[in-house]
């Protein structure tokens, strides 16, 4: 009897570790994301703007791929990449404009 309580809550153990390590995943993806702070502020993109770009980005861009790190490309390649990416989305063309600004810092 005493055995069989044992290796139940090891199942149940086991099982929640499983469910963690599952959930773990999305996190790791979005914590790589940076997240704005005044000093990423520019001339053309303000705090808030930065903002709404990272949860636009996190919510339309990762339904078919990860998501990429903004590090992963460059200025010129994203220019490139997000207005094409975003035909793929129904962001608009103001909110695909905040993706932009996100992904290459306010430096777009
Ligand atoms: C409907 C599915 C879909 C959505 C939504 C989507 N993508 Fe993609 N993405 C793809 C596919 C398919 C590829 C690979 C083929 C290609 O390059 O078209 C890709 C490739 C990429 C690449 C790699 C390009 C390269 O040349 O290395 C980047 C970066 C990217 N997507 C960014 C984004 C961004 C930013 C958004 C949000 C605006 C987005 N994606 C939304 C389907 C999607």
């Amino acid at each position: 009897m005493k055995t069989t309580k044992w290796n139940f809550a090891w199942a149940i153990s086991f099982g929640l570790l499983v469910v963690i390590q599952a959930c773990n995943q999305d996190t790791v993806n979005t914590s790589s994301l940076y997240v704005p702070t005044n000093d990423d502020v520019t001339s053309t993109a303000t705090l808030d703007e930065l903002q709404q770009g990272r949860d636009l980005y996190i919510n339309y861009c990762g339904d078919c791929h990860k998501l990429y790190t903004p590090e992963s490309y460059s200025v010129a390649q994203w220019q490139n990449i997000v207005p094409d990416m975003a035909r793929k989305t129904n962001l608009t063309s103001a909110e695909t404009e905040l993706v932009l600004k996100y992904v290459t810092k306010g430096n777009s």
